[in-house]
């Protein structure tokens, strides 16, 4: 028989472990997200993250950047599988192509990111370690909504945690990554239960400019 999906249609976006793929699912398993997993799309194909998926039988897609003659081929063979799958919401998790603006406009306050740095601080690559060499005393992680500037869409929530003298990359990352599993979900819950808005620029919670 197939499976009857309730509530919000999720569509998570991989290129690697997928670590928060697997703390949002865990999160819609516990019902403390009150919503589905629909379909998880790698653009790597080894991708630890579709093996996550596909034990519990959640659709996959790879869709190898390589294998097309431009982004816009790309982003369309993308956008056509995600919209196959009818999602409220498509969640970047660890995804690491950076999208067109005419894909990010299409789903404009219906796609969310996290980024690991509390951002505007360390957008891009290597946050932890150019947190460690600036010695900033203050890290974290960014669950943001996705607009066409990179890692600069509206501000949903953040973890903060404090840079310790001993810390290294690996123990950095690992309390970041720690913090993400928190966020991510709870994000995802709110807008989930229709709590979550962004309206122009900004974010709305309850009704309530964030
Ligand atoms: C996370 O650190 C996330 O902030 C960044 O990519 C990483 C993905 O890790 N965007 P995982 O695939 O969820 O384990």
């Amino acid at each position: 028989m197939a499976k009857v999906s309730i509530g919000c249609r999720l569509v998570v976006l991989i290129s690697g472990n997928g670590n928060n793929l697997q703390a949002i699912i865990n999160a819609c398993t516990t019902k403390t997200i009150r919503a589905n997993v629909v379909g998880v799309i790698s653009n790597e194909p080894d991708a630890y993250g579709l093996t996550r998926a596909r034990e519990i039988e959640i659709p996959t897609y790879v869709i190898n950047h390589r294998s097309f003659n431009s982004r816009r081929e790309f982003e369309l063979t993308l956008k056509q599988t995600i919209d196959s799958m009818d999602p409220n919401l498509v969640i970047l998790a660890g995804f690491m192509r950076i999208l067109g603006s005419d894909l990010i406009e299409y789903y404009l306050g219906r796609m969310l990111n996290i980024h690991p740095s509390l951002l505007p601080n360390y957008a891009g690559l290597n946050t932890h370690a150019r947190v460690l060499n600036d010695g900033v005393k203050e890290h974290g992680a960014t669950v943001h909504f996705v607009t066409p500037k990179l890692d600069a869409g509206p501000i949903i929530l953040q973890k903060r945690i404090r840079v310790e003298q001993a810390d290294t990359v690996d123990t950095l990352a690992e309390r970041v990554h720690q913090g993400e599993y928190e966020i991510y979900p709870q994000a995802i819950s709110w807008f989930a239960a229709g709590r979550l808005k962004l309206v122009g620029d900004a974010v709305y919670l309850d009704g309530n400019q964030i």
